[in-house]
């Protein structure tokens, strides 16, 4: 008889989850307090946010999806072969519309290799959308979905009693989100969380030529803009913001010296911005810019670098045939500590 498959997803610790709206309040209170003003780009994903980020990845301009699909399609293949001697947690981080990871699943399936699938999301519409859609395309896959940010996430992995190897993917560049020294910190971090020979698939976007990135970050639809806008309509929802979205503009630029697109919301005018749930309000000046997020592109002597400085060792390299991005296969080690004589 087959084993009953179990479906569905789980609020990680909901008090947490509650006390979010205080911390963002917090976060808002610092970042707009700050010069430059600045906004963690984590705030983007509400549902609508998550959204939108969906209608980017679909876009032309925005190559890295399509670079990374054409990778896992070519490499599914290896990347199962890595993985067919045991059975396999497949957790995917930031998983979004598991659009990509879905190959991935597909191959495994069919070639029989035990896995489960453990995605892990900050938004609740995301994640209801995935687990159905996955669950309808695969109806024997194991799902056990998990809503919460990367640090809960990562908690909840290191806690599990799964005697099971991990294949952990952070595709999509979202790596880059992080900068130079957060992007170490999570990776150990992660690596914390994870045994010995735990795998982790990362996706890398590289540099290359900058008009390129600035089309992907500036498309022609304004979906890239409506992104950046929401998270002003969703501090309007959530803190009791004033924010006149049509006195903001979109603006995303290339910085060459950190290697890193960066996107600001820029006020149109001097304008003052009342916020009832801090019970403040602050001032803008015409052209004042509020940071919303780095982007940062990678040399493969870079994600060396990072594997090595984080307790990884690199099993393997996948590259689109542009070779615009990279799909870095990383073990993890953990070399016994000596006992102290
Ligand atoms: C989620 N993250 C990797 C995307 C990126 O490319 O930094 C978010 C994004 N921002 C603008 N377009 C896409």
């Amino acid at each position: 008889m087959s084993k009953p498959r179990r479906s569905g997803y789980r609020v990680l610790a909901p008090k947490e989850v509650r006390s979010d709206d205080r911390e963002l309040a917090y976060e808002v209170l610092v970042g707009l307090s700050e010069h430059p003003k600045r906004l963690p780009s984590r705030l983007f994903y509400d549902d609508e946010g998550s959204r939108l980020f969906q209608r980017i990845m679909a876009l032309g301009e925005y190559y890295l999806t399509d670079c990374e699909r054409e990778i896992l399609e070519a490499h599914k293949g290896d990347l199962a072969d890595v993985v067919a001697a045991e059975p396999v947690n497949v957790v995917d981080l930031g998983a979004g519309d598991g659009e990509k990871t879905f190959i991935l699943l597909d191959h495994l399936g069919k070639r029989s290799i035990e896995h489960r699938y453990v995605p892990i999301d900050i938004s609740e519409g995301a994640m209801s959308a995935l687990v159905e859609r996955v669950t309808a395309r695969l109806p024997h896959l194991d799902v056990e979905g998990i809503i919460a940010e990367y640090s809960d996430g990562l908690e909840a992995l290191a806690q599990a009693e799964s005697s099971r190897r991990n294949l952990v993917l952070f595709l999509g560049s979202n790596i880059g989100n992080f900068d130079r020294a957060r992007s170490r910190a999570f990776l150990r971090r992660l690596w914390n969380a994870l045994n010995p020979g735990d795998l982790l698939l990362i996706g890398f976007d590289l540099k290359k030529d900058i008009d390129l990135l600035l089309r992907a970050y500036n498309d022609r639809e304004g979906v890239t803009a409506a992104f950046n806008l929401n998270l002003l309509t969703r501090l309007n929802r959530t803190l009791g913001a004033q924010f006149d979205i049509d006195k903001f503009r979109h603006f995303g630029t290339y910085d060459v010296f950190s290697g890193a697109m960066q996107s600001y919301l820029v006020s149109l005018e001097r304008q003052l911005i009342e916020i009832s749930q801090l019970s403040l309000a602050f001032q803008f000046e015409p052209w004042e810019p509020i940071h919303t997020e780095y982007s940062y592109k990678y040399l493969r002597s870079d994600v060396t670098t990072l594997a090595k400085d984080t307790g990884f060792s690199i099993q393997a390299e996948f590259l689109d045939d542009k070779r615009w991005f990279l799909d870095s296969l990383w073990r993890v080690e953990k070399a016994p500590t000596a006992m102290p004589s």
